[in-house]
């Protein structure tokens, strides 16, 4: 079965790199990821891709001269592991145009907002503040403005009196681990019928 080649950007933790890892190892699922990159020497999600044994590097934009010659080394890389799909998964980073453009409608993000509410940092902050009675988070089509693009799929969670952004930042990610496989898939079968 042909899969698509995917390339994970992350920064962190990368629980939703784990989702996805374990989207894949379904022999049915029509996505594999190939390459792993984090921009920070400290992502536990390198750990996760080795013990998945995936292909992992740390690209750290502190040891480049500016923000092109970053995503270039970006670029180069995944381009080298004949990555055809970039998910951003906990990546921190704003890419300039220069890379965007070169991916274009082939990079999405999971953010944990029913965008366009909340674009930026703390968004369960902001929506308890707001009163708001739903919460959720989002996988969109990444744009050089940020957090903007179209949208692909939402999970929705009830804002609950009293939560805590702990709390909820702890529901929103329990869907986020099953929205971005849903969405990965769907996006993955759509390129796959185009080839
Ligand atoms: C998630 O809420 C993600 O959407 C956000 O960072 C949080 C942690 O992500 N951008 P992960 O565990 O590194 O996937």
């Amino acid at each position: 079965m042909r899969k698509l080649k995917i390339g994970v950007l992350i920064s962190g933790s990368g629980s939703n790199l784990q989702a996805l890892i374990d989207a894949c190892d379904n022999p049915n699922f029509p996505a594999i990821i190939t390459h792993v990159i984090a921009n920070n020497a400290d992502a536990y999600g390198i750990t996760r891709a080795e013990n998945a044994r995936i292909s992992s590097k740390i690209i750290s934009h502190n040891d480049y001269q500016d923000r092109q010659s970053f995503d270039m080394a970006i670029d180069k890389s995944f381009r080298h592991m004949g990555v055809e799909f970039i998910c951003y998964a906990g990546f921190m980073r704003i890419m300039t145009a220069y890379f965007i453009d070169r991916w274009q409608d082939r990079i999405i993000n999971i953010h944990p907002s029913l965008l366009p509410k909340y674009k930026g940092l703390n968004t369960h902050q902001r929506a308890i503040d707001a009163g708001d009675k739903k919460h959720g988070c989002s996988v969109h089509y990444v744009r050089v403005k940020l957090d903007d693009g179209p949208i692909i799929m939402q999970a929705q969670v009830d804002i609950l009196k009293d939560d805590t952004v702990a709390e909820l930042a702890t529901r929103v990610l329990v869907q986020e681990h099953i929205l971005y496989p849903q969405a990965l898939k769907f996006i993955a079968k759509k390129i796959l019928d185009t080839l």
